[in-house]
């Protein structure tokens, strides 16, 4: 079973799919850390962001190895990867290993922007999770305040913003619901009750492909 998660920045995508990922055992790819993984590397070796052949090229020799760096989960490398993720040399270089991750035997769950519109169009399940630009302001505030940074909400909401905007507005690979992907908002929901609602939503979709099967 392929279980494809996408929607914006902090809308809560990364814990749902690990969550769903471990009830299913399932293997599980954050695919915002190779992009992540681009920005940063791009950084440390003084090259534009901007620019997209330079990126391309980082993009194409990414070593996977990279993924594991815990710096890469930092809201500066989330900048840098909205910013690299624009470059179409750099979405068709990661295209490969994403696609074979979701065809590992037994399937996979997947979370970013573009799964269920570009990567696996043809997963089983497509989950698009959302929630309003405040309350995610809200609890990427919270979370970097538990890690002991002072930041302004006001600021962190024109960020998110911001990274909508561009993530949304790119030419190749826009963040989009897919058609047949069901909608997840969890504005008014905690991780508990967002999990149950996605594994209703997963069942669901299970059932109606086993109905299909068996006719
Ligand atoms: O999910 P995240 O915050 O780690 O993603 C960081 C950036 O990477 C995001 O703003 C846009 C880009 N990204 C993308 O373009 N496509 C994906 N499948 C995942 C992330």
């Amino acid at each position: 079973m392929i279980i494809a998660i996408d929607g914006p920045a902090a809308a809560g995508k990364g814990t749902l799919a690990e969550r769903i990922a471990r009830h299913y055992s399932l293997p599980y790819l954050d695919t915002g850390l190779l992009y992540r993984a681009i920005g940063r590397e791009m950084a440390e070796r003084g090259l534009d962001p901007d620019d997209a052949a330079a990126a391309g090229a980082v993009a194409a020799a990414l070593d996977p190895a990279r993924l594991a760096d815990p710096e890469l989960r930092g809201h500066a490398a989330g900048e840098l990867a909205s910013r690299v993720a624009v470059h179409p040399p750099v979405r068709a270089a990661l295209l490969d290993f994403q696609r074979r991750f979701a065809a590992r035997p037994g399937g996979a769950v997947l979370d970013g922007r573009d799964i269920g519109t570009a990567i696996v169009p043809e997963a089983d399940v497509k989950i698009y999770v959302t929630a309003s630009p405040e309350v995610r302001a809200r609890r990427r505030t919270d979370e970097l305040a538990r890690k002991g940074r002072q930041v302004e909400f006001p600021r962190i909401l024109a960020e998110i913003r911001e990274r909508d905007k561009r993530d949304s507005g790119r030419a190749v690979a826009p963040l989009r619901q897919a058609p047949d992907a069901a909608l997840l908002d969890t504005t008014d929901k905690d991780i508990d009750t967002a999990f149950r609602a996605a594994v209703d939503i997963i069942e669901k979709a299970r059932a109606e492909r086993e109905k299909r099967a068996s006719l």
